[in-house]
């Protein structure tokens, strides 16, 4: 009998210990998404997920400078990596009613050109495409945090290709990149 598993079994965790630690991991994964992808951030104030956004975008090739999207709630970059993508980064710690997610126009950025990265994002939980990943953060200050990426809906079917991949990607680059100040 084919019994299909629950999609929250293709959930991956690591440790990170320092801050470069962790942009490297963003720097992994933005190496893994395609344009298209949805990528959740959770954690706590400071846990680190703008950082793992700005080594998202270094994978990309975007030359700005990656910062915090609080007040302007959504930042679009261009990526110069082939495959090339727009990378969309958004922080919806204001948003106080889901109904503004329409208004502000969220749903208009989540395109197959795009990879779309999104801070705060339980307040549309419901709303948000079935097919994403998500990374949830634990951990503050100079603690290590505890990472873990879940692949949701069809994200799932790249399940074993972020196993295989992730070994050699961890192999090639042993020591962490330094953080850029921006
Ligand atoms: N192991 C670690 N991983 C991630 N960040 C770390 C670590 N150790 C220390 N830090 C520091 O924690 C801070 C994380 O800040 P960052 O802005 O990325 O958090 P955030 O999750 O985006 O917060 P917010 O919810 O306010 O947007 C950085 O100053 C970083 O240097
Ligand atoms: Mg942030």
């Amino acid at each position: 009998m084919n019994i299909m598993l629950p999609n929250l079994l293709c959930r991956d965790s690591w440790e990170t210990l320092n801050a470069s630690q962790t942009y490297t991991w963003g720097v992994r994964l933005g190496m893994f998404l395609h344009p298209g992808d949805l990528l959740c951030l959770y954690g706590d104030l400071g846990a680190g997920k703008t950082l793992v956004a700005q080594g998202i975008g270094h994978a990309l090739g975007v030359k700005e400078p990656i910062t915090s999207p609080t007040f302007t709630m959504i930042q679009l970059y261009e990526g110069s990596q082939i495959p090339l993508a727009h990378l969309i980064h958004m922080d919806l710690y204001r948003l106080r009613d889901p109904a503004e997610a329409d208004i502000i126009g969220i749903w208009e950025f989540i395109r197959d050109d795009t990879i779309v990265l999104i801070e705060w994002p339980q307040i549309i939980t419901d709303q948000l495409p079935p097919d994403r990943y998500e990374l949830h953060m634990a951990g503050s200050g100079e603690a290590p945090r505890e990472m873990s990426l879940s692949f949701l809906g069809n994200r799932a079917v790249r399940w074993d290709q972020w196993k295989n991949i992730k070994g050699t990607m961890i192999k090639d680059k042993e020591t962490a990149l330094e953080v850029p100040d921006n």
